[in-house]
C-alpha cells in the first residue's frame, strides 16, 4: 500500500513521482509467469516510462525492448537491453536514428509505410547490411478505447492497409537489403475490452493465411500492447489480469509450427507502480465547489488535460470528514485540473496528495511549461 510509505514520502520536496519498485517486481514477476505458459515474449515499450532504475528491473525480468527513437535504443542498450531483443517502431524514423539501429543491429525493424521501406533498403544498402524487417499492419480493429489513443483503424496514421498489401510484397521482392521476418500490429492503448483482443486474433489469423498464400513463412506476429490497467481501484487490482489477456492470444491464435509470439507491454507494467505526490499550496472557495490548488500541474501529469483521464486522488495527510473539491495544479490554464468534484478528507495548506496510476505516459510526457522544475524520481524498496 502506498499509505505504508508515508514516512519517506513526507521527506522529499514535493512534487515528485514516487516509483513502488516492489510492486514493480510483482507485476513483472507476473507477467512473465504467464507469458511462459504459452513461450510468449514480451518486450517492454519504453515509451511508457524511460528511467533507468525502471529499465534495469525489466532487464533483469527477461524482458525485451520496444523502442520508438534512436534516443530510447540507446537508452535500452546502455540499461543493458541486447540489441538482439531490441524492436524499432514508429511511422517517422529519421534517417539518423535507423542508421543508429542498423550499427546495433537490433532484431527488428517495424516498419509502417511503402516509402519507410525503400528508405530502410537504401540504408541498409549504404552500409552493406540486410535489416530484418517486421510489416505493421493496421488491422481495422476497434480497440474501444480514448479516440487519441486508438491506433488500429484505417482512419489512423499507423501500419500499413490490407490494400496496400500485394504491392508492399512485390517491392519486398527488389529490395535486397531487407528479410521479413514478421508481422506487427497494436490495435491501442488502455484496452480493458479483452474482447478488441479477440477481434485482433481474428484478423491476424486471416492474415497469415493471406502471407501463406503468397509463400511467405513469418517467423514472428507481434501483437503490440495495449492491455488497460484499472485507473479506478489502484490498491484492489494493482497488477493487470495477465492470466487472462494471455491466454486469450493463446486460445485463438492460429500459429504455425515453430512460430513466436511477441507482445509490446508499456502501461500494464509500469501505470500502477507509480504515484505523482504533491502538496496542497491553497484552498480556494468557488461559487459551487473548494479548489485544492497543488503544487503540481500538468506539466508533471498531462494525462487528465489531454484525455480527460481518470487518476485517483487520495488525501494522504488528512482523516478528517470529507468534502467536495475541485483538485487543481499551478498552471495557467483551465485544463490544468486533476479531478473536479473529488471527495477528499478536509483539505488543508500542506497536506499530502497522491496521484495514483502515474508511472506510465506520467513522467515520460513532462513538460517544462511555465520554466517549471523537473520532478524529481523517488523509489520506493
Ligand atoms: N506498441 C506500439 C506500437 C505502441 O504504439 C504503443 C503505445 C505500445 C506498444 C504500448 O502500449 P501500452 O501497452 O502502453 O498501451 N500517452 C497515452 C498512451 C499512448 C500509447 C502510444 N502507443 C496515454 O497516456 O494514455
Amino acid at each position: 500500500m502506498l499509505k505504508d510509505y508515508l514516512q519517506e514520502l513526507e521527506q522529499h520536496p514535493t512534487p515528485f513521482f514516487a516509483y513502488d519498485l516492489k510492486l514493480l517486481r510483482q507485476t513483472l514477476q507476473q507477467v512473465k509467469k504467464e507469458a511462459d505458459k504459452y513461450n510468449f515474449q514480451v518486450h517492454y515499450a519504453l515509451k511508457a516510462n524511460t528511467n533507468s532504475p525502471i529499465l534495469t528491473e525489466m532487464v533483469a525480468a527477461g524482458l525485451g525492448a520496444d523502442c520508438v527513437s534512436g534516443n530510447e535504443i540507446r537508452r535500452a542498450i546502455e540499461s543493458g537491453f541486447s540489441p538482439d531483443h531490441v524492436v524499432f517502431a514508429g511511422v517517422g524514423k529519421s534517417d539518423a536514428e535507423i542508421n543508429f539501429a542498423l550499427e546495433q543491429d537490433i532484431f527488428c525493424f517495424n516498419c509502417e509505410s511503402s516509402h519507410e521501406l525503400a528508405v530502410l533498403n537504401e540504408l541498409a544498402a549504404e552500409k552493406n547490411t540486410v535489416a530484418r524487417i517486421a510489416l505493421r499492419i493496421n488491422p481495422n480493429v476497434n480497440a474501444n478505447t480514448h479516440k487519441y489513443i486508438t491506433t488500429g483503424l484505417e482512419e489512423n496514421k499507423f501500419g500499413i492497409n490490407s490494400w496496400e498489401l500485394p504491392d508492399v510484397l512485390k517491392q519486398l521482392q527488389q529490395l535486397q537489403h531487407l528479410r521479413l521476418i514478421g508481422i506487427h500490429f497494436h490495435i491501442g492503448s488502455q484496452i480493458t475490452d479483452l474482447s478488441a483482443f479477440r477481434n485482433l486474433c481474428t484478423r491476424v489469423n486471416e492474415f497469415q493465411e493471406w502471407f501463406l498464400s503468397h509463400n511467405v513463412a513469418l517467423e514472428h506476429i507481434n501483437v503490440g500492447g495495449g492491455l488497460g490497467v484499472d485507473y479506478y481501484h489502484p490498491e484492489e487490482h494493482p497488477i493487470p489480469d495477465f492470466e487472462a489477456y494471455f491466454s486469450l492470444f493463446n486460445q485463438f491464435l492460429e500459429l504455425r509450427p515453430g512460430q513466436q509470439v511477441h507482445f509490446e507491454l508499456g502501461r500494464a507494467l509500469v501505470a500502477q507502480c507509480g504515484s505523482l505526490i504533491s502538496k496542497v499550496l491553497y484552498i480556494k472557495k468557488g461559487m459551487t465547489t473548494n479548489f485544492a490548488i497543488l503544487d503540481a500541474g500538468m506539466t508533471e501529469l498531462i494525462r487528465p488535460a489531454l484525455y480527460q483521464s481518470y487518476h485517483k486522488i487520495e488525501n494522504m495527510s488528512s482523516q478528517l470528514s470529507e468534502d467536495k473539491y475541485d483538485v487543481v495544479g499551478p498552471i495557467c490554464e483551465s485544463s490544468d485540473c486533476f479531478g473536479k468534484a473529488v471527495m477528499l478528507p478536509e483539505t488543508n495548506r500542506g497536506d499530502l496528495i497522491a496521484i495514483r496510476t502515474a508511472g506510465a505516459y506520467g513522467e515520460v510526457m513532462a513538460s517544462q511549461y511555465n520554466l517549471r522544475d523537473k520532478a524529481q524520481a523517488v523509489y520506493l524498496n
